[in-house]
């Protein structure tokens, strides 16, 4: 599912960066799928499945998203 219309980004893009990169802020995860927040309209979204993928890194091992394997 696109979650940023404007980078054409997808919720699945969004997680794997989560799982990678452990972002911060929804500002990071633009920069680490290499581009950056235009009309602001996804913040929300992107901020939402980067607390669910980062919750479940850290209590959800059988996550495919998630960093427990490492
Ligand atoms: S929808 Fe993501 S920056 Fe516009």
């Amino acid at each position: 599912m696109i979650v940023c219309s404007c980078n054409v980004l997808s919720a699945d893009q969004v997680r794997d960066a989560c799982a990678t990169t452990a972002p911060r802020t929804p500002g990071q995860v633009y920069g680490c799928l290499g581009c950056s927040p235009q009309c602001g309209r996804c913040a929300r979204t992107i901020r939402q499945i980067m607390d669910e993928a980062l919750a479940c890194a850290s209590s959800c091992p059988c996550c495919p998203h998630g960093r427990a394997s490492e």
